[in-house]
């Protein structure tokens, strides 16, 4: 397993466990209306109706398009957060800087949406490497981010980056997951900057 962050990259200013910092629910959006118009957009363009799909790191709007798919399960780290979000069929609560494993089989999902959220995880290497054990062959990893943060939760990595250093970083993420890059994006389609990486794992019959 590669290791992307060292222990300096990892560190925050709160380093108390997370579930502390999200106990209370925050009904809030985390970017302006057009990144989450773009993100839509996004997802309308990579995800199929039937897909299964996963919102990780997730809370209670998944900015998904309207489309049929077959499953949307959510994870996040606030339970009012997620029984909130109606797009879920289900849900669970799991604190990925402490336990790096999804409870979901293996190729399990189409899609995991990662939204405004990546620049939280201490140990990306890992929960990427289940990000691609879950996704089945030819599905797809959408990271999405801007330059929002809560400071004192992003690991320091992040906040040290430029927001294309963001993107290098996020690329480095899906490589050590063993999850090919497929796409890069970086935009302002409002106020607030759009980035997004998107990693493809390989089909079956596909060597990487
Ligand atoms: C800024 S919010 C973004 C939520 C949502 N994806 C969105 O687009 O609105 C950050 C989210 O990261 C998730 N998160 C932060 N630290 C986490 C951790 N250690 N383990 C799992 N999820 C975490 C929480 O669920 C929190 O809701």
């Amino acid at each position: 397993m590669t290791t992307v962050l060292s222990d300096r990259d990892r560190r925050k200013r709160d380093d108390r466990p997370d579930e502390t910092f999200y106990k209370e629910p925050r009904f809030v959006t985390h970017a302006d209306d057009a990144f989450i118009a773009r993100l839509t957009a996004l997802y309308d363009e990579l995800l199929d109706p039937g897909d299964r799909v996963l919102d990780a790191m997730g809370s209670w709007v998944s900015h998904l398009p309207p489309t049929p798919f077959e499953r949307v399960v959510g994870h996040g780290l606030n339970e009012a957060e997620l029984a909130a979000n109606d797009r879920l069929d289900e849900f669970v609560v799991r604190d990925l800087n402490a336990d790096r494993t999804l409870p979901f089989d293996d190729g399990a999902f189409d899609a995991v949406c990662c939204a405004l959220s990546v620049q939280y995880l201490e140990y990306p290497g890992p929960v990427f490497a289940e990000f691609a054990r879950v996704l089945a062959p030819g599905g797809v990893v959408v990271v999405s981010f801007s330059n929002r943060l809560f400071p004192t939760k992003a690991v320091y990595a992040w906040r040290a980056a430029s927001m294309e250093e963001r993107a290098d970083l996020v690329e480095r993420y899906l490589s050590a997951g063993g999850l090919p890059v497929a796409d890069r994006i970086a935009e302002r389609p409002g106020t607030d900057p759009f980035y997004a990486v998107v990693g493809r794992k390989p089909a079956s019959d596909e060597r990487q």
